[in-house]
């Protein structure tokens, strides 16, 4: 059976279970008509201890998405419309002092340049020992402590030196475990990385996801991961959700999306990634066009300048309507008016007859 959803709130809505819960999120860059519409009614959930990898091109809205959910969107940017609940707390409601707690307390952030995220003045033990001070109260000898301990635990060798070594003295892969070990220090509910192996080499790239699954899945953190490699995707989430112009237009288990990919979008997501090609020798398509621009308004949907699909089926619809979320397997939902069973709608420009809320 088919379910579908017409409102954009609650197409990827969760569970009482989730640890996050965001609906209808909307994140704004400027005003009037210069207006960046970057995240435009994004509904999403993470489960406690699920990885969520958030996948789309350059520009698509992952980075404002994953900084909107922290609040670090500064003005002129504005946190327009919509919903982020957290562990049951409206994140929207929360004063900046809450925040502040909240940050540093349940959520660890791991983002793509380490080393411009470490104090270069300062020794990489006594920044792993901070947030133990501050934070859990810990007093110096023991957060020292506490910080060498992490650092074995993500990898960092000979940790008791190293702890006194100053940011520019360890490699790119190096910084970047430092950064993890210090967003786990206090053991958050939630990790966000936004892209953090991109900056380093392929080796090491593997080394540090294989590091991150392994210690989100040791301590039941939910992790959301933001890149724009299906590949990655495939090695590391459980969850998949695709972002294109500010909206998500399909979530699924990642074995789901990776072998029946349902949007064209996604499709084309995985013509371009070449970790996932099978048969060698096979050429990598990209995604004709680009993304839209977000100033403009953009009626129907965002991806109908890009599609075969919409083209191959003289779907008038695309432009003018965003399609609803379908549920076409248990969480796997997809937003696309050319869905063979979205087609009967199409034909009598009726909504789709039943309205559920689906992850
Ligand atoms: N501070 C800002 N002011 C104005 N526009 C912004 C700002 N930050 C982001 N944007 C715009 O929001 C849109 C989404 O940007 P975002 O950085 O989230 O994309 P992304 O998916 O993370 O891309 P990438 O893969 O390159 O990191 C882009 O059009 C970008 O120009
Ligand atoms: S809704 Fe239309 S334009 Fe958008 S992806 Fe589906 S077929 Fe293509
Ligand atoms: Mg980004």
């Amino acid at each position: 059976m088919v379910t579908t959803t017409h409102d954009d709130r609650h197409g990827t809505a969760g569970s009482a279970d989730d640890l996050l819960a965001i609906r209808g999120l909307r994140t704004e860059f400027g005003t009037g008509d210069r207006t960046v519409r970057a995240v435009r009614g994004v509904d999403l959930s993470i489960a406690r201890g699920e990885i969520l990898g958030l996948v789309g091109e350059s520009g698509s809205g992952k980075s404002v998405l994953a900084s909107s959910i922290l609040r670090l969107i500064r003005p002129p940017g504005r946190i327009a419309a919509g919903e982020i609940v957290f562990d049951g707390r409206d994140v929207l409601a929360m004063n900046t002092r809450t925040l502040s707690r909240w940050r540093g307390r349940d959520i660890g952030i791991v983002f793509q340049q380490p080393q411009g995220c470490l104090n270069p003045v300062r020794r990489i033990g006594w920044q792993v020992a901070e947030p133990l001070r501050l934070k859990k109260g810990l007093g110096r000898r023991a957060a020292w402590d506490e910080a060498v301990q992490l650092l074995r635990s993500v990898g960092i060798p000979s940790p008791e030196s190293k702890a006194r070594a100053y940011p520019h003295q360890v490699s790119g892969g190096q910084a970047q475990r430092v950064m993890i070990a210090i967003a786990l220090a206090l053991r958050p509910k939630l990790l966000i990385a936004d892209e953090p192996t991109t900056a380093l080499d392929v080796t090491i790239q593997a080394q540090i996801l294989e590091l991150l699954r392994d210690s989100c899945r040791t301590h039941g953190t939910s992790l959301l991961f933001v890149t724009h490699d299906l590949g990655v995707i495939a090695k590391l989430a459980d969850r998949v959700a695709v972002m294109y112009a500010g909206n998500i237009v399909e979530t699924g288990s990642v074995g789901g999306i990776l072998e029946s990919p349902r949007h064209p979008y996604t499709r084309g997501l995985m013509d371009a990634a070449p970790r996932l090609r099978s048969s060698e020798g096979e050429r990598l398509r990209d995604i004709p066009g680009s993304i839209p621009n977000l100033a403009r308004p953009i009626p129907g949907c965002p991806f109908a300048p890009r599609c075969g699909l919409r083209k191959e089926l003289e779907l008038d619809r695309c432009d003018r309507e965003m399609p609803p979320f379908v549920q076409s397997a248990e969480r796997h939902a997809v937003r696309c008016w050319g869905l063979p069973e979205m087609r009967t709608a199409n034909r009598t420009n009726a909504a789709a007859p039943e309205r559920e809320i689906v992850r």
